[in-house]
């Protein structure tokens, strides 16, 4: 569920039209609604509400000031993986206490930072790792509180450039090496071990994987307390999918029922890390048409936003639904909507049917907010896009646009 529908044949965000965003902000721009985004923390908030968890907004999928905020508001915590994510989180005012640090390259500065900010717990991927935060805690004179971040080896059925709980995949510990690397931790004074942790991929949309995964980590918790392990948080994760095109992924209900039925048995409170789900669809691109050029065998629509405003499309060949924000009448046509960006992935939508569209014209992506905004890059020296949040019938810009200066900031000439 989202609030941008067409009102009056133009398509809003809430109570705004887009026409007027786009008139007053320029294109491309990112468009979140408040909204939805309170609607899906709350929506999985309340899922889970007969079991204590710590439901921890996963910044990568999108990390802008003004949406972290409003998590913040929310009451809810974060899953970072960068020193850049923790200070965000922070200056957006999230408490350290509801911050888990995953990632399988984390710095010595960084783990220094985040012991310094007092966060809940490290989820860690390699002996290597745990080696090194030994050293920062007890340097600190702190016990890092840590989960070992454990494979399941289970195939998350998703695209392969997101999954990650396979054998041959780089992230987390082994399963079979995970009871060793607990007992070894025992000798380490820096260290203090919490919970056990697992993701094994994004965009996932079935719920079978989960399962399948779940049981083998929770059975690992529960032989973890028995050998005294004074444990209390089992994190799951990320990794439920939305609905692109015609995926039918869980709901949340059947998400946290498979979650629930597989870990309530070992009395650990539940650390969520979702991130596609509680923005993606609370987010839109906007951009404007700026040539039809018909070729023998193709019609192109080209418009302002690229690859570099929006990956997914270029990078895993993902759908994005693409509308009219004022669509004209007359007979749709098929068009590969492409981007000014100098590479032949710069592909926004392949044959897709539009109604006419003309030079000036608006178009928006859709289920954009989620890996969007925050994987996008200046390639082709091209300023990033502007982003607003909509709230009822009132707007802000919570990120200029890039400005030409902000391209070379830093450079020497
Ligand atoms: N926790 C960990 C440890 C993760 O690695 C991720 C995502 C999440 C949580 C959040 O997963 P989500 O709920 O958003 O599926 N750029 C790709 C997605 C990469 C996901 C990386 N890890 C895309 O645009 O599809």
């Amino acid at each position: 569920m989202n609030h941008f529908d067409s009102r009056n044949g133009a398509l809003c965000a809430e109570d705004v039209p887009l026409e007027k965003i786009a008139h007053e902000v320029g294109t491309p721009t990112y468009v979140y609604s408040s909204a939805t985004l309170n609607r899906h923390l709350s929506v999985v908030r309340d899922a889970f509400g007969t079991v204590p968890h710590v439901l921890c907004y996963s910044v990568k999928a999108n990390s802008t000031l003004g949406v972290l905020k409003l998590v913040v508001k929310h009451g809810s915590g974060f899953d970072i993986v960068s020193g850049g994510e923790l200070a965000r989180v922070l200056e957006a005012g999230g408490d350290p206490k509801r911050i888990v640090f995953s990632g399988v390259g984390k710095r010595e500065d960084e783990m220094v930072a985040a012991l310094r900010a007092g966060i809940l717990m490290f989820n860690v991927e390699s002996a290597e790792e745990l080696a090194l935060l030994d050293r920062v805690g007890r340097r600190a004179k702190k016990k890092a509180p840590f989960s070992l971040r454990v494979n399941p080896d289970v195939d998350p059925r998703t695209h392969k450039y997101i999954a990650t709980g396979l054998k041959s995949s780089k992230f987390g510990v082994p399963f079979e090496e995970a009871v060793a690397l607990y007992r070894a931790s025992r000798k380490m004074k820096g260290l203090q071990a919490m919970g056990v942790d697992c993701h094994i991929g994004s965009q996932l949309t079935d719920a079978k994987p989960f399962a399948q995964a779940l049981s083998r980590v929770a059975g690992l918790y529960t032989t973890l307390k028995a050998e005294g392990f004074p444990l209390t948080h089992l994190d799951v994760g990320g990794g439920l999918g939305v609905t692109y095109t015609d995926e039918k992924p869980p709901g949340l209900a059947a998400y946290s029922q498979v979650v629930v039925d597989s870990t309530r048995h070992t009395g650990a409170t539940v650390v969520l890390e979702p991130g596609r789900v509680i923005v993606a669809n609370a987010g839109v691109l906007i951009t404007r048409v700026l040539f039809n050029k018909k070729t023998k065998t193709k019609h192109f629509l080209i418009v302002d936003a690229g690859m570099n405003d929006l990956m997914r499309p270029a990078l895993y060949e993902a759908h994005h639904d693409i509308v009219a924000v004022k669509p004209r009448r007359g007979a749709k046509t098929t068009v590969e909507i492409v981007g000014p960006v100098c590479e032949s992935t710069d592909v926004l939508g392949k044959a897709r049917s539009v109604p006419p569209l003309v030079a000036g014209d608006l178009l928006a992506i859709k289920t954009a907010g989620a890996y969007g905004m925050s994987m996008a890059s200046t390639y082709n020296s091209r300023p990033r896009p502007a982003e607003v949040l909509v709230d009822g019938k009132r707007w802000r810009v919570i990120r200029k646009r890039e400005a030409l200066q902000d391209l070379w900031r830093g450079e020497t000439p």
